[in-house]
């Protein structure tokens, strides 16, 4: 819901593309970026300062484009029916 809200955020503010760095080991959050789109675009080499890890940069399709605000739109309305099942109700203000 978080990185939801951040991508209707950036639309809101009339951003064109989020894009965001993300640990290449990190395989859970890599997937959640992709089920919202985003794609592989580069490699920061030693980003991570603590092991010297690689960073994937990973980057939306057009915010502008109506097909992904459609995919966003049945996205959120997945989300938000899988959190009322398990009894987690989010105001309409924060979703
Ligand atoms: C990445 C993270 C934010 C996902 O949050 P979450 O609450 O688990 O998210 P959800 O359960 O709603 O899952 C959303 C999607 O994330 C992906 N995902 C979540 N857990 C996963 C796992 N263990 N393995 C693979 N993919 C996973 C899936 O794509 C999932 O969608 P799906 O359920 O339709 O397959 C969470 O694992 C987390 O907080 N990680 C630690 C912090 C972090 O890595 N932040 C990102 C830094 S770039």
């Amino acid at each position: 819901m978080l990185f939801l809200t951040l991508i209707s955020e950036a639309i809101r503010r009339g951003a064109e593309f989020v894009t965001l760095e993300v640990r290449v080991s990190n395989m859970a959050a890599q997937a959640l970026y992709a089920k919202y789109g985003f794609t592989r675009r580069g490699v920061r080499p030693r980003y991570y300062s603590d092991n010297q890890e690689d960073a994937y940069i990973m980057t939306s399709p057009p915010l502008r484009d109506p097909a992904y605000r459609q995919q966003l739109l049945q996205l959120r309305d997945q989300l938000l029916a899988r959190l009322a099942a398990e009894g987690i109700e989010i105001l309409e203000e924060a979703a």
